[in-house]
C-alpha cells in the first residue's frame, strides 16, 4: 500500500507499477464502440503514450493497444493507485496551500470505491461521467495540487492537465473545462471518438468538476419531488400506503429508495445491475431486495395493504416490472402504483445507460461489445415497451414524470408514444420534475447548495448542520415573503432531521436547498465557525450544477424558459466566468451533464472556507452572483416570480441593477402588428 505523499509525488515510473489488469470484484464500465478509423486508432495510441518517456513506449504502447481493442478506451489500469481510495482529512495530503489539499480531498472522495460507480474506470456516477480520462492524469493532477502554490492556477482541459500556469493570489486553484467542443462537431457519435483518443470527456455534472457527495446530493430533492409528487397527484400529505415504482439504484439514482423512506410510501426500484444493487443495500439505502418478481408484487401488496413504510430493490430490468403491473391490473383490476418514474442513465442510453429487457445484463453486455447497432435496436424497442405500459397504467390512475434523466427525450426519438398535442417542443405526455413537481424553485433562487467538512469528522458535521438550521431559522424571523416561507420551513425540518438518516457515503457532506441570503448566512456563519476553532478544519462549499444559473438545459432546468432562450447557454458560460474572478477556489465548465452530451451546458463552482476574512468576502460576492445570474435571466424571459426575486435582492444590495423587461400587456397589439387578426 503506498501512501498519500507518494500519491502526490507524480507518475511513478521507475520502477513501473506492476500490471494488475482490471481488477476483480469491482463493477466495470460496459466495453466502449468508439468505431475508430485505423489513423484514429493510431492517433488513441500515440495521445495516451504522450504522458511517457519513450523508453517506456515498447512496453505500455501494447498494454494500451490492448486496453483499446478489449475496453475501447485507454485508461492505464495499470497506474491504478494501491492506496484505498477515499476522502482522507485535508492535513494527511502533502502541500503549500491547503485550498490545493481540499480540492484533492474532494477529488479523493469522487473516485473512492463506495462513493464511485466504476472506479476503476475513473467514472463516478451517471455511467459515464468521469473524473479524468485516464490514470495517467490523475497522478499528475495530485502532484501539481500538492506543489502549487497561491500564484500558480492549474488548467484542465478534459481530464488532461495542462499544467500549473502563474496567476495571483485571488484567482481559482483550478480551472476546469470539460467536453468544449465545437458545437457542429457535439454529436455522440463525434463524442465516443474523441473521448477513445484522450482529448475530451464528459464530466456528468460534479464527476469532472470533483464536488459529488454521494446520493445524497439528490436524496435531498428527490424527497421533495415524492411529497411533492403526492401532493399535486394524488392530493395527500401522507404518503402511507402509496406506491412508487422507479428504477436504478446507481451513483444518483440510488437515492430513490432513500427517499421512499424518508417520505413514508412504498418504493419499488428495479435495478439490472446486481452490483449497484447491493451496494446500496449494503449502505442502508435499500431496505430489501429480491430478484423475482412474484414476491416483489406480494411485498408491494402487502406494504400497500398495511401502509407500512418499504423501499425494495428488485434485480431484473424495469420494463418486466411495468408489464408486469399492466398483467396485474388486467388480472385483478388492482392499480398496484400511484407514482412513478425512471432514473436509468438515459442521457447515454446506447453505450450502456439503459438496459434493453430483451436480454440478460450479461448479454447486454456482450451485445454491446459484439454488435453496438443492434443494441441501439433492442433499447429502442425496450423504451417502446416500457412506455406502453406505462400509458396503460397512466389512463388507470398513475401519474408519471421525467426525471430528468432525458427519458422521454429518448423515448421520443425511439418512436414511444410520449408526445401531446399542442405544447412547445421541450414538453411531452408527462411532465418534467422539474417546474411541474418542483415548482418555480429555481426562480425563487433556490437550488441546491452543499458543503463538505474536510476535517473528515461527523462531529463537524453536526455542528455545520446546527448552524445552518439557526441560520435559516434566523432569517425566517427577521420575515420573509410568503412564497420563500414554505421553502424555508422545508429545509429547516430537512437539515434537523438530515443526521439521523444516515445519509453520508463518503466525505461528511451534507446538502440542502435555499436561496442567495440562506447561503450566504449559512457560508458566513460556518467560515466564522472554521475560524473561532469549532470546526477542526476547512469546509469547502459548492453546489449540484443542477441549480438556478449553473445549468442551460432546455428540457430540465431552463424548460421553463419561454423567450426562446431555452436552447441559448449564455447563463451557464458567464455564470462559470463570473464566478472565477469573484472568488470561486475552483471552476468548472461542462458540455453535457444530467441529460447528456450536446443536450446541456453547465458549470459549478468550489469555494474553501479556510475562516480568514478574505474567505468571508468571496463567500459573498460569489454566492452572490452565482445566485442572481440566473434569476436575472429567468426575469428577462418573463418569469414573475424571478421578477419579484431579483426586485427584491436589488433593494437588498445598492450594486445590483438588473434589466427588467417590459411585458406587453395586450396581446392583441401583436397580432395586429403582424397581421394576424
Ligand atoms: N433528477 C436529478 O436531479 C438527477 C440528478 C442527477 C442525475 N440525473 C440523471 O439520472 C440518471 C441516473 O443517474 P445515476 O447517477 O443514478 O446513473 P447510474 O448510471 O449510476 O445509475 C442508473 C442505473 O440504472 C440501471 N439501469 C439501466 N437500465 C435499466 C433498466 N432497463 N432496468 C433497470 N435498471 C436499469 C443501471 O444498471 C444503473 O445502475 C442519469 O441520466 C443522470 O444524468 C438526474
Amino acid at each position: 500500500m503506498s501512501s498519500l505523499k507518494e500519491l502526490c509525488a507524480g507518475l511513478p515510473l521507475n520502477p513501473l507499477p506492476e500490471n494488475r489488469g482490471r481488477a476483480a470484484g469491482v463493477p466495470h464500465a460496459p466495453r466502449r464502440t468508439p468505431g475508430l478509423s485505423a489513423e484514429e486508432l493510431r492517433l488513441a495510441l500515440q495521445n495516451s503514450l504522450r504522458y511517457f518517456p519513450p523508453v517506456l513506449h515498447k512496453e505500455l504502447a501494447q498494454e494500451f493497444a490492448d486496453e483499446l481493442r478489449l475496453y475501447g478506451h485507454v485508461y492505464m489500469y495499470r497506474f491504478c493507485p494501491q492506496i484505498q481510495m477515499r476522502a482522507y482529512p485535508i492535513h494527511e495530503y502533502p502541500c503549500k496551500t491547503k485550498k490545493a489539499a481540499a480540492i484533492m480531498h474532494m477529488i479523493m472522495n469522487n473516485l473512492d470505491p463506495a462513493v464511485a460507480q466504476f472506479p476503476q474506470e475513473l467514472v463516478t456516477y451517471g455511467g459515464n461521467g468521469q473524473v479524468f480520462s485516464n490514470w495517467a492524469q490523475f497522478w499528475l493532477v495530485m502532484n501539481y495540487l500538492a506543489e502549487m502554490t497561491e500564484d500558480q492556477t492549474l488548467v484542465m482541459y478534459s481530464g488532461h492537465p495542462l499544467g500549473l500556469f502563474p496567476s495571483h493570489h485571488n484567482a481559482p486553484r483550478v480551472v476546469i473545462t470539460n467536453g468544449m467542443v465545437i458545437p457542429n462537431y457535439s454529436s455522440r457519435e463525434e463524442y465516443e471518438k474523441l473521448f477513445a483518443m484522450g482529448v475530451t470527456m464528459y464530466g456528468q455534472m460534479t464527476a469532472g468538476s470533483y464536488c459529488y457527495i454521494g446520493p445524497q446530493g439528490i436524496v435531498h430533492g428527490t424527497v421533495l419531488t415524492v411529497l411533492n409528487a403526492g401532493r399535486r397527484y394524488l392530493g395527500l400529505d401522507d404518503l402511507a400506503g402509496k406506491v412508487f415504482v422507479t428504477s436504478g439504484l446507481g451513483g444518483m439514482s440510488g437515492a430513490q429508495a432513500k427517499a421512499a423512506d424518508i417520505a413514508g410510501c412504498v418504493g419499488i426500484i428495479a435495478e439490472v445491475d446486481k452490483a449497484a444493487l447491493l451496494k446500496r443495500h449494503a449502505q442502508g439505502w435499500l431496505m430489501e431486495i429480491t430478484d423475482s418478481l412474484d414476491q416483489c408484487v406480494a411485498r408491494l401488496r402487502e406494504a400497500r395493504k398495511n401502509k407500512t413504510v418499504l423501499s425494495l430493490g428488485y434485480h431484473g430490468n424495469v420494463v418486466d416490472l411495468w408489464e408486469r403491473l399492466v398483467s396485474e391490473y388486467e388480472a385483478t383490476g388492482d392499480l398496484l402504483v400511484d407514482l412513478g418514474s425512471d432514473q436509468t442513465s438515459c442521457h447515454n442510453p446506447f453505450s450502456g445507460g439503459y438496459y434493453p429487457v430483451q436480454l440478460s445484463f450479461e448479454e447486454a453486455n456482450q451485445l454491446l461489445a459484439s454488435n453496438p447497432e443492434k443494441f441501439r435496436e433492442l433499447v429502442q424497442e425496450s423504451l417502446k415497451r416500457q412506455v406502453a405500459a406505462i400509458n396503460t397504467l397512466s389512463e388507470k390512475g398513475l401519474f408519471f414524470w421525467d426525471y430528468g434523466n432525458a427519458f422521454l427525450l429518448e423515448a421520443k426519438r425511439a418512436g414511444a408514444e410520449v408526445e401531446k398535442d399542442g405544447v412547445g417542443k421541450t414538453e411531452f405526455r408527462y411532465p418534467s420534475y422539474v417546474q411541474h413537481i418542483m415548482g418555480e424553485i429555481f426562480s425563487l433562487g433556490f437550488g441546491p447548495f452543499r458543503w463538505v467538512c474536510t476535517s473528515g469528522d461527523p462531529q463537524d458535521l453536526s455542528v455545520t448542520d446546527l448552524i445552518a438550521a439557526s441560520e435559516l431559522e434566523n432569517i425566517i424571523n427577521q420575515g420573509v415573503d410568503e412564497a420563500v416561507q414554505q421553502q424555508y420551513n422545508d429545509n429547516i425540518r430537512w437539515i434537523r432531521e438530515a443526521g439521523r438518516h444516515d445519509l453520508v457515503v463518503g466525505s461528511q457532506a451534507r446538502i440542502l436547498y435555499s436561496d442567495q441570503k440562506g447561503r450566504v448566512c449559512i457560508a458566513v456563519a460556518i467560515n466564522r465557525a472554521v475560524a473561532d476553532g469549532r470546526l477542526k478544519a476547512p469546509v469547502v462549499i459548492s453546489r449540484d450544477h443542477h441549480d438556478v444559473s449553473g445549468t442551460d438545459s432546455p428540457y430540465r432546468e431552463t424548460s421553463n424558459i419561454y423567450d426562446g432562450s431555452a436552447f441559448c447557454a449564455d447563463m451557464a458560460v458567464q455564470n462559470f466566468v463570473g464566478d472565477a474572478f469573484r472568488g470561486a477556489t475552483w471552476v468548472a465548465l461542462h458540455n453535457g451533464g444530467g441529460v447528456g452530451w450536446g443536450e446541456v451546458i453547465n458549470g459549478g463552482f468550489g469555494l474553501v472556507l479556510d475562516g480568514s476574512e478574505e474567505s468571508e468576502e468571496r463567500a459573498r460576492m460569489m454566492l452572490g452572483w452565482d445566485v442572481s445570474n440566473g434569476v436575472a435571466r429567468r426575469c428577462w424571459s418573463g418569469n414573475r416570480n424571478a421578477h419579484e426575486t431579483i426586485r427584491r435582492t436589488m433593494e437588498e444590495n445598492s450594486g445590483l441593477r438588473v434589466t427588467l423587461p417590459y411585458q406587453v400587456e395586450d396581446e392583441l397589439i401583436l397580432r395586429k402588428a403582424l397581421g394576424h387578426n
